[in-house]
């Protein structure tokens, strides 16, 4: 593509070094999308006959077909998706072929495929987003009025519904969908025109190629278009922390699956068992997509370097984008797929929930609350409470099974009447504010989900 500057061949160890095709090939869709786009701004432009531009959209065509039936070889010494793919139009069209690259430089080419590439990886990430927070709503209809012990430290701390538990995923996979679609957003700028960096003497009609395309607006420095990735970036964070979302779901149901806990089952079909150990059930889709997240932000960091300090505009080290890129991508696709098919077959063990949930220790604060509501001020009812928790665990008999004598020693305004307080039900009821446990509540978030998700 540059024969007429040089006299010797490339070394072949850096075409091995240099290219990208290898990887860079899964462009190729975007790459022919926008080649006609641009096509059809040089007929416009009179670059083009009419004839040359229905040549070389009909050799894109066949091109594309040919890669997507397998019948298409790439080559290294091309270097890159773009230039092989030019160079078998002008093979298969000839001359016509040879005008496609006017006006166009691989710098603003490759701008504008990473930008197509990532509008539909974006949709679909969010559509795979959308059926996990199904799956999850589903789940959580399907255990509406059942109740856990919440923690904080890993400790138990207050009763709570699993489906509240649930839910709170649902609502972090709706942020994340929102951080998609503001990167979209922003990602939503046509960079064709820009040239290699100053833009091109032959006037291009970019906002009509932004139509086609589909684009809402086209960039207004022809610099920045060129060099920044930012875009990138913002959608490798956005994956990143749904990555960290994911695992910390896969921390859950990790523990939830161990005999320890024993609440939730998974299906025989999304666990796997041990080579040695004959009874072992492995929840090693949870634990893979907690591994991947270091993976997810591995390659934010690894672009956010690469892109530091580079000088404007176009640097080869540039290339070095789309690895991370098409690796984060993948990885976040299957997870958020497969965590909905296996969060869709899993189930609650009611038995072992009522166990946990009974402990009456759950219900500390709302024995201290008890002693507010009789006029004792919170950090005085803390401490009281406090001090027969201590006594409890001292004379190993339940809470709500001291006899009441202890409970007027601890303070004389407990009367026999406190023992009501130890009713998970009613505890949970009993939180009523918008955000909290109350079973009305949760039924109404339910049907919120339901409607928005489905
Ligand atoms: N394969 C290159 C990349 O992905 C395309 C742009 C190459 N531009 C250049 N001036 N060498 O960055």
């Amino acid at each position: 593509m540059w024969k007429g500057r040089f006299q010797e061949k490339t070394s072949n160890r850096l075409q091995e070094y240099g290219q990208s095709v290898s990887y860079d090939w899964r462009l190729y869709r975007h790459d022919i999308q926008g080649s006609i786009a641009h096509a059809g701004a040089l007929k416009k432009a009179r670059i083009l006959t009419d004839g040359e531009c229905r040549k070389i959209v009909s050799g894109l065509r066949q091109i594309e077909s040919a890669i997507t039936r397998g019948d298409f070889t790439f080559t290294k010494e091309l270097e890159d998706v773009h230039m092989n793919i030019e160079s078998a139009l002008t093979a298969r069209i000839g001359a016509a072929g040879a005008k496609l690259h006017t006006a166009r430089s691989r710098n603003d080419q490759v701008a504008l495929d990473i930008r197509l590439y990532l509008r539909d990886a974006i949709a679909e990430i969010q559509k795979q987003a959308r059926a996990l927070q199904r799956s999850l709503v589903t789940l959580a209809g399907k255990n509406s009025d059942i109740a856990m012990p919440g923690y904080t430290h890993l400790q138990r701390a207050q009763p709570v519904p699993v489906a509240h538990h649930l839910l709170a995923y649902v609502e972090m996979l709706d942020r994340d969908f929102g951080r998609l679609a503001d990167c979209a957003k922003r990602m939503d700028e046509m960079p064709l025109g820009s040239g290699a960096i100053a833009g091109s003497t032959i006037a291009l009609d970019r906002v009509k190629i932004a139509r086609d395309l589909g684009f809402s607006r086209i960039t207004q420095n022809s610099m920045d278009a060129v060099s920044d990735r930012d875009f990138a970036c913002e959608l490798l964070a956005a994956i990143a922390i749904i990555g960290m979302h994911l695992s910390r779901l896969s921390e859950d149901v990790i523990l939830w699956a161990s005999a320890e806990f024993g609440f939730i089952y998974l299906s025989d079909a999304h666990t796997t068992g041990s080579s040695l150990m004959p009874q072992k059930k492995n929840p090693d889709i949870a634990e893979l997509t907690r591994g991947k997240t270091g993976r997810l932000y591995g390659n934010l960091m690894s672009l956010l370097t690469t892109l530091k300090g580079l000088p404007l505009t176009y640097n080869r080290d540039m290339q070095e984008d789309k690895e991370p890129i098409f690796d984060s991508v993948d990885t976040i696709i299957s997870a958020l797929a497969i965590f909905a098919e296996m969060m869709g077959a899993a189930s609650f063990h009611k038995n072992k929930l009522q166990q946990a949930v009974a402990d009456p220790l759950l219900l500390a604060t709302d024995l201290a609350d008890y002693l507010v509501l009789k006029g004792v001020p919170f950090r005085k009812a803390h401490e009281i409470v406090g001090k027969l928790v201590a006594h409890s665990v001292k004379m190993e008999t339940p809470l709500n099974e001291l006899p009441l004598a202890d409970y007027v020693k601890a303070s004389d305004v407990f009367s026999k009447d406190v023992f009501a307080i130890f009713d998970v039900k009613k505890a949970l009821e009993a939180r009523k504010s918008i955000g909290a446990t109350a079973p009305k509540f949760i039924r109404a978030r339910i049907a919120h989900w339901k409607k928005k998700v489905r």
